[in-house]
């Protein structure tokens, strides 16, 4: 693993996840009746907006059951699980940071998920898994950890099958403003390579991929941390299922700089669809 991976893994790794998830999600059943998968989409859908913004994607892309996706950047396998039980889609995940990969694994096989989903330990820029393999690639709030798109791309580009789609949702540059940080995906600018749509364009065109036009979720966003303040000040606090789990002790200061960034249209959560000949 190169270096800056190390310094990645470590800003995401807590040590204690899986118990407190565990407590957390027993906690969460006493005092509703959601599934254990809806539950856990407070914690384990580590991008803006959420479930919603999981769902709105998927609902662009994911053709029916049976669909083959890899979901680059898995994180705890939220979208995953979402993927497996909402569509009845099989899903395969990578992540580089080993913690996540684990306890994603261990929740999986907590809701008897393990035979519909598999995460493994892998760097988005040398996946080891075959050619021409997936029908959807999907990506949510990975890139800003990668510098080398050209190679993300590539990847990304191989694995999918003729005809298939990779969904990339990631927070881009929209403004020439310095970044803030910290911010959730990075403790400072070493280990943070925000890109424009423009430069995922790019990097998809030379893979080969055809990208749609950048679809900006900027309202989603605005949207989503104005409830964030909302619950906050009506003293809501953190649940015990909150993404602040996976976040660390400065969540709240990460979350501050970015929704900061947004209104400033310094970045944008950004959806781009990119299509593989056939
Ligand atoms: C902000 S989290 C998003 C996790 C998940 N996609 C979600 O939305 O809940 C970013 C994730 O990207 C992973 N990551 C960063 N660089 C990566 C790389 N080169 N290859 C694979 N995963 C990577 C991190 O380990 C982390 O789990």
């Amino acid at each position: 693993m190169q270096s800056s991976q190390t310094g990645i893994t470590g800003h995401y790794s807590s040590g204690n996840l899986l118990q407190a998830i565990r407590a957390g999600l027993k906690a969460a059943r006493t005092k509703s009746d959601a599934s254990d998968v809806d539950l856990l989409g407070g914690v384990d859908e580590f991008h803006i907006g959420g479930r919603t913004a999981t769902e709105a994607l998927a609902d662009r892309v994911i053709p029916g059951p049976d669909c083959q996706v890899l979901d680059i950047g898995c994180g705890i396998g939220g979208t995953a699980r979402f993927l497996a039980t909402r569509y009845g889609c099989q899903v395969t995940g990578i992540d580089l940071t080993p913690e996540f990969v684990d306890v994603g694994n261990q929740l999986n096989a907590d809701l008897g998920l393990g035979n519909r989903i598999m995460l493994s330990v892998a760097d988005a820029t040398d996946i080891p898994l075959g050619t021409d393999r997936f029908d959807r690639v999907t990506m949510l709030h990975v890139g800003m950890n990668i510098a080398d798109k050209d190679r993300l791309a590539a990847e990304i580009a191989r694995v999918l099958k003729p005809g298939g789609i990779a969904a990339i949702y990631d927070v881009m540059r929209t403004g020439e403003e310095p970044l803030r940080f910290p911010v959730p995906w990075a403790r400072d600018q070493t280990m943070s390579f925000v890109a424009t749509p423009a430069d995922y364009a790019a990097s998809l065109a030379a893979a080969g991929l055809s990208p749609d036009a950048a679809v900006s979720m900027r309202d989603t966003a605005l949207a989503f941390f104005e409830q964030a303040r909302a619950r906050m000040a009506a003293g809501g606090g953190s649940s015990p299922l909150g993404v602040h789990l996976v976040m660390g002790q400065d969540a709240r200061e990460k979350v501050a700089n970015l929704s900061a960034m947004v209104e400033a249209g310094t970045v944008c959560p950004t959806l781009i669809l990119a299509h593989k000949p056939v």
